[in-house]
């Protein structure tokens, strides 16, 4: 058998399953990981994914079935285990320490010296060396707290890929970056695919999908539905296999936006975040900021919610000037901001998912939903209508899926009736269906005559809901266009440009 072994597949999972409270999370899962092979994993919030390569690493156990690596059953696997045998994985929440440099993070647990004497001179050159030869340009003297989710993304590949291994596990490494930042990290990807590796690819976007695997596992309520070869697979049938439905998200026709403004920035600047940057939005209209995630997007939502103070700018919400500074302030203003970072600014982890839902709604009448029955009953309709799917009952916010916990920071601030809203990478991780109804209800929102401000790292997204977009580069605006006058690829040129300027 061992001389077969390294034509085989390096991992072979058969029969998996997985429970969580008595719910299956999955359902005798089989998975061939093959050397020199980029196999991509699919499936609809919650359908399982996560679950599936924790089970590959050893974050979690399998109650049933076999994970056998190079011919060998791996019974009860650990995370150690899972590294040693040459398992890497980056997970779906960067998990960087954030008070430790970014050489220190690619360092970790292999820290260079002899006899308990570290070099620590050495660290430094190394994590550059580690980060240079992947092209990837980061200071690594910087605090890893400090990075944008593009920078802490390549780091974390940058380490797994420092410690070298057979299997390198990606969970959504894409989500949410720039295109060109998602372009550097798949060519990355391709790089160690021809070097022998065997990756696992996980992601939601079907065209970054369809260019890059070369074998698809579509998972769907934590089973198999399908595996074959990429090019068995079409952009439909693969939507198909995910959802068992076609799904369309096309540009909707809405209320044209009324002439009054519902929100007026001027002339804000903060640092280097944001300079000098003025918008304006009418009733009734969508805005999009354009830019690499991470840019002058997460500011705007420090400035906008009155988190942070600005050293300069104007901020107008119905023609009525809004201090900063003041959280109070901004929500009595009428202005709505959701957070693009939803795990530590947007949800409180260990509170239920109900409790989560009703934390800003019911914020002046938070201890009446805590007895009895009443606050199942007063987040069941918000569960309902935004699409909210636990495994079971009510759990902790931080057991749903990436995309279900975006669904619940949604609705936790949308129920609110807003008159002006900032929506920071609002389809950040979910799926195509979810994708297509946040999409729809923005188009409700503004059909409501709410004035949004979007801010986006997809170009498909704003050619999708925006009227306007305004190019953002380094904090400052670099280029404005009516979406009308202007198609996808001439946005996609205009953001690549502001980038490299
Ligand atoms: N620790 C946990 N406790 C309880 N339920 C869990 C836990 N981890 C995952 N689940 C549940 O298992 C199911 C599968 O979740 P998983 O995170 O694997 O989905 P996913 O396919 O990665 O989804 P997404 O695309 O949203 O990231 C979900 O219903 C989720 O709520
Ligand atoms: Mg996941």
């Amino acid at each position: 058998m061992s001389g077969l072994a390294t034509k085989g597949p390096v991992v072979r999972v058969r029969g998996v399953t997985k429970s969580f409270g008595g719910a299956a999370a999955l359902r005798d899962v089989d998975l061939d990981l093959h050397p020199g092979e980029i196999h991509a994993l699919m499936g609809m919030n919650g359908a399982g994914k996560s679950t599936l390569v924790q089970v590959l690493s050893g974050v979690h156990q399998a109650d049933r079935g076999t994970v056998e690596v190079d011919g060998h059953a791996e019974h009860g696997l650990t995370v150690r285990r899972a590294r040693r045998l040459g398992i890497s994985f980056v997970p779906q929440r960067r998990e960087l320490a954030a008070g430790l440099t970014v050489a220190e993070n690619i360092m970790l647990g292999d820290l260079p010296g002899r006899r308990g004497i570290v070099r620590w001179s050495a660290i430094d050159a190394q994590a550059r060396q580690a980060l240079s030869d992947l092209g990837i340009d980061i200071d690594v003297r910087r605090p890893a707290g400090e990075l944008t989710v593009a920078e802490q993304t390549m780091v974390e590949v940058a380490r797994e890929v420092r410690r070298g291994g057979r299997v390198l596990i990606l969970d959504e490494p894409t989500a949410c970056l720039s295109t060109e930042a998602a372009e550097q990290i798949r060519t990355l990807v391709r790089t160690l695919r021809d070097e022998g590796v065997a990756v696992v690819y996980i992601s939601h976007y079907i065209g970054e999908v369809m260019g890059i695997a070369d074998r698809v596992t579509v998972l769907r309520d934590g089973g198999v539905v399908r595996s074959a070869p990429a090019n068995e697979f079409d952009a439909a049938s693969l939507v198909r296999a995910m959802v068992g439905r076609d799904v369309v998200s096309t540009r909707r026709e809405r209320p044209a936006p009324q002439d009054e403004l519902g929100l007026s920035v001027r002339g804000l600047s903060r640092g280097r975040a944001i300079r000098d940057f003025s918008v304006h939005v009418r009733k009734g209209e969508v805005v999009a900021v354009l830019g690499p995630a991470g840019d002058a997007q997460a500011g705007l939502f420090d400035l906008l919610s009155g988190r942070v103070r600005p050293d300069a700018g104007e901020l107008r919400v119905d023609g009525a000037a809004v201090p900063f500074g003041k959280v109070p302030a901004s929500l009595a203003s009428g202005l709505r901001c959701v957070t693009g970072d939803r795990r530590t600014l947007g949800l409180v982890p260990e509170l239920s998912v109900d409790e989560n839902l009703m934390l800003a709604g019911d914020r002046f009448a938070r201890r009446r939903w805590h007895r009895g029955g009443d606050l199942a009953r007063r987040a069941a309709p918000l569960r309902t209508s935004y699409g909210v799917v636990a495994l079971a009952g009510n759990p902790p916010v931080a057991a749903l899926s990436g995309g279900n916990q975006q669904k619940v920071l949604l609705a936790k601030w949308l129920q609110t009736e807003p008159a002006v809203c900032f929506l920071e990478d609002p389809t950040n991780g979910v799926d195509i269906a979810a994708m297509a109804d946040i999409h729809a209800l923005v188009d409700d929102l503004a059909g409501r005559g709410v004035a949004v401000l979007l801010a986006s790292s997809s170009a498909e997204e704003v050619m999708r809901l925006a009227d306007r977009v305004v190019v953002v580069s380094a904090g400052r605006a670099v280029a404005e266009h009516d979406i009308a006058a202007i198609s996808h690829d001439e946005l996609v040129a205009t953001a690549l440009k502001g980038q490299s300027q």
